[in-house]
């Protein structure tokens, strides 16, 4: 196969959605269509125990499954398909919005009970940043959910991206009886599920003018759906295939996750829809997939996921043509050549070590500590470094020390290592010893991993005190002068703190006490990330 032909048949995406909305069960039933489980069930039987407060420590705890829960690889209809994880906890991460980085498309699961929740929106938010495709699954079709022209318009007020219905629910008052395909012109029935969900079903089709649809679904239902695709043909989105890669429109897929309705037919659309790898922008100009060089980017870093080894693996993102085993590339972090030996995919349950993988796939790399997150990796005669990642501003924080005293060394690598994952920032309080960090993070989440990730890694108990804090600014003055807190006006409303590299920063409750400070320091610049 040619690089091309390997080029254009990847997609790689993310499911996103609020927590409950069904990713986990679509994401099985992707599995199951594309034969690489056998029976759905097998993922979802670790949500069997649960852990109350999430996924992601209940996936921590049987640590095999967390490398394969990161991204699953599978072949469908002649694609080769990646699926990146991205953790659906109520509490937020910098690894989902970094995972988000690493894709092409995106798959919006909604609830059609719901509608567009919280965490959606958030989510949503960082794929229009990027500006990739985003396609819509709404699920649970097979039970009471809002009227569906009332879902489409949700979705435009809310998010603010058109919808394209591509197929549409059939039935009254919230309950459906199957959809009709806008883009085959034929009726779904859902057929009768004895399985529960757990092998692959054929929903009935009918011709729309087939005298047995009308039998079937009764007059009323007939004609709503009649007066309902009029509708939509005379005064909803034009299909445009343009605007989808622009990330403007959403084709739109009603569905039942898991009943299997409509997922074969949502997967096959979504792989003949969909964008293949894109191009990236670097400050080298526009790279390629079918660039003439090697290039790639770190967007993970996970630790310690056999506890029998202390290992620590970087997620790679392939960007630009062939990787190969043991190949030598350029780490534009530390202007070093490195050999990428042992490099892993995951498909399904299984990791193995493989030989060559294409843009698009992610791979994993045992690290010795070097990678960082958002590191280009190039060949050494094109060397150049992709856009840097965003940084997301720390919302919450609390000071962290060690119970035992003793554990101070072990304290003090546990969260260095977490730092340079980035799953949390750190900082110093000012004049204190080193016994006790002052640690920022996106959502309160991340504490309990730190919790338990010290504890389970490094044996390491805390004493975690949250700060009513949810602001930090990097502080600098005009003149370029250091600044103290005995030279800074009103730093007693906060807390002044020192990042890694020493930057000053201030950590205040609100808005309000911000203003106070920016109006009471004239000379004083304040930014939400470091300068
Ligand atoms: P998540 O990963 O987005 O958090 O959602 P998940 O797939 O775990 O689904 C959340 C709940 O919704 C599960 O029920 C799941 O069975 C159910 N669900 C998913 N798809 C559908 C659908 O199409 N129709 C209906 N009616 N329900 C659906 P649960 O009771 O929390 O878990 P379980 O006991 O079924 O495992």
């Amino acid at each position: 196969m040619t690089l091309n032909e390997e080029i254009s048949k990847r997609r790689t995406f993310a499911i996103i959605s609020h927590p409950d909305a069904g990713k986990t069960t679509l994401t099985e039933k992707l599995l199951l269509y594309g034969g690489a489980i056998h029976l759905a069930g097998s993922i979802k039987s670790r949500k069997a125990q649960r852990h109350a407060v999430s996924d992601w420590m209940e996936i921590e705890k049987q640590r095999g499954i967390s490398v394969t829960s990161s991204v699953l690889q599978f072949d469908y209809a002649g694609c080769r398909i990646n699926i990146l994880d991205t953790p659906g906890h109520q509490d937020f991460s910098e690894d989902t919005y970094r995972t988000l980085m690493a894709v092409d498309s995106a798959v919006m699961v909604l609830d059609a009970a719901k509608g567009v929740e919280a965490q959606t929106k958030k989510l949503f938010k960082v794929c229009r940043e990027r500006r990739i495709p985003i396609f819509t699954f709404i699920n649970k079709l097979d039970r009471y959910g809002k009227i569906p022209l009332d879902l489409l318009d949700e979705v435009e007020k809310v998010l603010g991206i058109r919808a394209y219905p591509m197929n549409f629910p059939i039935g009254t008052d919230g309950k459906y009886l199957g959809v009709y395909d806008r883009q085959k012109n034929q009726i779904e029935l859902f057929a009768e599920d004895t399985s529960h969900g757990q092998t692959e079903r054929i929903s009935e089709i009918f011709a729309p003018d087939d005298a047995e649809v009308i039998k079937r679904i009764g007059q009323a239902n007939f004609d709503a759906l009649q007066d309902d695709l009029m509708l939509l043909d005379e005064a909803g989105e034009k299909f445009d295939i343009d605007k989808i890669n622009a990330g403007d429109l959403t084709p739109t897929f009603f569905g039942s996750a898991m009943t299997n309705f409509g997922v074969k037919n949502f997967l096959e659309e979504y792989l003949r829809l969909a964008p293949p790898p894109a191009p990236r922008l670097s400050d080298d100009g526009i790279i390629e997939p079918a660039d003439e060089k090697f290039s790639a980017f770190v967007f993970k870093i996970q630790a310690n996921m056999n506890p029998a080894h202390r290992d620590r693996l970087a997620f790679i993102r392939i960007c630009s043509v062939k990787f190969q085993r043991n190949m030598e590339v350029w780490h534009a972090a530390t202007n070093k050549i490195v050999k990428l030996s042992q490099p892993q995919q995951f498909l399904a349950q299984e990791r193995q070590i493989i030989e060559e993988a294409f843009p698009g796939d992610i791979v994993g790399l045992f690290d010795t500590g070097i990678f960082g997150i958002g590191d280009t990796l190039t060949d050494a005669a094109h060397k150049f470094k992709f856009e840097a990642f965003p940084i997301f501003p720390p919302e919450k924080f609390a000071r962290v020390q060690a119970k035992d005293t003793m554990k101070r060394k072990q304290f003090s690598k546990g969260i260095e290592q977490l730092t340079q994952e980035g799953a949390i920032q750190l900082f110093y309080p000012v004049g204190a010893g080193t016994d006790s960090y002052i640690v920022g993070t996106v959502g309160t989440l991340q504490f309990e991993v730190l919790q338990y990730r010290l504890k389970s890694e490094y044996n390491v108990d805390v004493i975690l005190t949250m700060l009513p804090f949810e602001v930090a600014r990097w502080l600098r003055l005009e003149d370029d002068k250091k600044i103290t807190p005995a030279t800074l006006r009103g730093a007693d409303r906060g807390m002044f703190v020192l990042d890694r590299k020493e930057n000053p920063v201030l950590l205040v409750e609100n808005e309000w006490s911000l203003g106070w400070i920016s109006d009471n320091n004239p000379n004083l610049i304040m930014n939400a990330v470091p300068f």
